[in-house]
């Protein structure tokens, strides 16, 4: 199945209720417990920034499951990022966790590095694939932790209609609908290989995690990154390539 590309903000309001009442509690529980697993070494405070972080169930599962560490979450829907920062006032975590709009790859975040760059279901909503693996570049410190979970495409239409039956039978319609979307416009592990080859970050591991997720992760090297447009080759329109100066 070809990839077919999605809008990249879910800006609506409907679209960001629904999506903020929907049950996401395996699979968000799956991506922190798989962030916990490859990164067991994470200190016990520090500083996490979750891109493209939505309703930000993921940015407060982190925050109470990392007690001692500041969360800043960055988002470009203002839908999502009222629905995130409600859920934030009523866990009561204001003090630590900070939601901020931001569309990538403009805005800023709070701070100008992180201990841990982390997102969850972004990458396969960005007109450019490359603004992920930029934004580890620009807010991952030095040696800092990297953990990217999200979907896989399948092999044709019939298995992505049968992911959506299995996984959100019970869900509304424009959450199945949104679901099957996201299938057909995620990228597979090959191409997100090509994706961190290019971009200066090969030495990040990838790997299937579920019938429908994969997950990256490693550290952030000490080099810095040179943009090298005339050596790419993704396909993707805009995409500028990260060649590492130095790498550790
Ligand atoms: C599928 S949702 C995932 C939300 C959250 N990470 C989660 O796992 O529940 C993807 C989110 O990324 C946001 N998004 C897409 N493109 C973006 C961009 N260029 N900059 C910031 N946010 C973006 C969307 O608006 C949406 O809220």
């Amino acid at each position: 199945m070809q990839r077919i590309a999605e809008p990249e903000l879910m800006d609506g309001v409907e679209q960001a209720f629904a999506y903020t009442q929907a049950d996401f509690e395996a699979p968000h529980q799956h991506c922190l417990d798989c962030l916990r697993q490859v990164l067991p070494d994470l200190p016990r405070a520090g500083t996490a920034l979750d891109l493209g972080c939505g309703p930000g169930d993921i940015t407060l599962r982190f925050a109470k499951a990392y007690p001692h560490w500041q969360v800043h979450g960055l988002e470009g829907a203002p839908a999502m990022l009222a629905q995130g920062m409600a859920a934030v006032t009523r866990a009561g975590l204001e003090g630590r966790v900070k939601l901020v709009q931001a569309y990538l790859p403009q805005g800023e975040a709070p701070l100008a590095q992180y201990d841990l760059v982390f997102s969850n279901s972004l990458l396969h909503h960005l007109a450019d694939p490359m603004v992920l693996w930029q934004s580890v570049h620009r807010w991952a410190a030095p040696g800092a932790g990297v953990f990217m979970m999200d979907l896989m495409r399948p092999e044709g239409a019939a298995i992505a209609q049968a992911l959506v039956d299995q996984y959100a039978a019970d869900e509304p319609e424009i959450l199945r609908r949104d679901f099957y979307q996201s299938l057909c416009a995620a990228y597979r592990i090959p191409e997100v290989q090509q994706q961190l080859q290019a971009s200066g970050l090969g030495h990040l591991q990838i790997k299937p995690v579920s019938d429908r997720h994969w997950i990256v992760w490693g550290r952030h090297s000490q080099g810095s990154a040179t943009i090298n447009s005339a050596n790419c080759n993704l396909k993707e329109p805009n995409s500028m390539c990260y060649v590492p100066s130095a790498k550790v």
